[in-house]
C-alpha cells in the first residue's frame, strides 16, 4: 500500500484533529498545555494498554520500541502535576480485527510524532521550557523522528492494496478515539499551576 494513500484518506481527520488541539496559539498558557497533555495520555494510555495485548507478533518488537506513553509520565512530573487518571472514564476502544487496521491505527500515532516536532518548539518558546523538560512526550523521537516515520512507511508498503481499505478503516477509528478524548478531557481549573 502506498502511505501517500493513507494520507490523503485520513486528510480531513488530521485537519479536524489539529483544530481540536489549541496547542499552536500564540498565547498558549501553561494550565492550557497541562489539559491537553492530560488529554493525550488518556488516549495514549489506552491506546498502548489495548495494543499490548492486540498486536500482531510481526510488530510487537516495533511496538515497544516505539511506546510514548512514559514520557508524558515524565512531562507530568517535570511539571508537578498528576495524570488526573483518577477522573477518566472508559474510552471505549474501536474494534480492529485485522493486522491491517492495527497498522492503520499505529499509523495516526506514529505520524503525529511529526507534527510534535512543531508543537514542541512552540511550546519551548511561548512556556520557556528548557527543551525536552515538559514537552518530552513532543519531542518524541527528537532528532531521529524522521528515521523512525521512514522505517513506519516502509512498513505500511509491505501490506497488499487489496487490504488498504483495512488499513485507512483501522486508522479513521484511530483519529476518532483521539478527538473523542481530547475534546472529553477535563479542564485543570483546580490545578494552581505552580511548577516546582
Ligand atoms: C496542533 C496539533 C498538530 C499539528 C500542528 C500537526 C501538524 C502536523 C504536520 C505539520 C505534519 C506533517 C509533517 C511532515 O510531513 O513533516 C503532521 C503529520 C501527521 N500528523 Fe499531525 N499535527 C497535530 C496533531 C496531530 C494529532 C493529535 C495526531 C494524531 C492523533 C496527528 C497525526 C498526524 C499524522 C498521522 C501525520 C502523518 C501524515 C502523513 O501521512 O504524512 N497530528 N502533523
Amino acid at each position: 500500500m502506498d502511505p501517500l494513500k493513507l494520507r490523503e484518506a485520513t486528510a480531513d481527520l488530521h485537519a479536524q484533529t489539529e483544530e481540536g488541539v489549541p496547542l499552536m496559539k500564540p498565547d498558549l498558557t501553561l494550565t492550557e498545555y497541562v489539559s491537553v497533555l492530560q488529554r493525550f495520555y488518556r488516549a495514549v494510555a489506552a491506546w498502548e494498554n489495548w495494543a499490548e495485548t492486540h498486536v500482531p507478533e510481526q510488530w510487537r518488537a516495533m511496538f515497544e520500541q516505539r511506546r510514548r506513553s512514559r514520557l508524558l509520565l515524565d512531562d507530568f512530573h517535570a511539571l508537578g502535576v498528576t495524570s488526573d487518571e483518577d477522573s477518566w472514564g472508559e474510552v471505549p476502544f474501536p474494534v480492529l480485527e485485522t493486522d491491517a487496521s492495527f497498522l492503520g491505527a499505529m499509523y495516526v500515532v506514529e505520524g503525529s510524532t511529526l507534527g510534535g516536532q512543531y508543537i514542541a518548539r512552540h511550546v519551548e518558546e511561548v512556556l520557556n521550557f528548557t527543551p525536552g523538560v515538559g514537552d518530552a512526550y513532543f519531542r518524541g523521537y527528537g532528532e531521529s523522528t524522521g528515521a523512525m516515520w521512514k522505517e513506519f512507511r516502509t512498513v505500511v508498503t509491505t501490506i497488499d492494496d487489496a487490504d488498504s481499505d483495512q488499513v485507512i478503516d483501522g486508522a479513521r477509528k484511530m483519529f476518532g478515539m483521539f478527538a473523542r478524548c481530547l475534546k472529553e478531557g477535563r479542564t485543570v481549573d483546580a490545578w494552581a499551576g505552580a511548577r516546582p
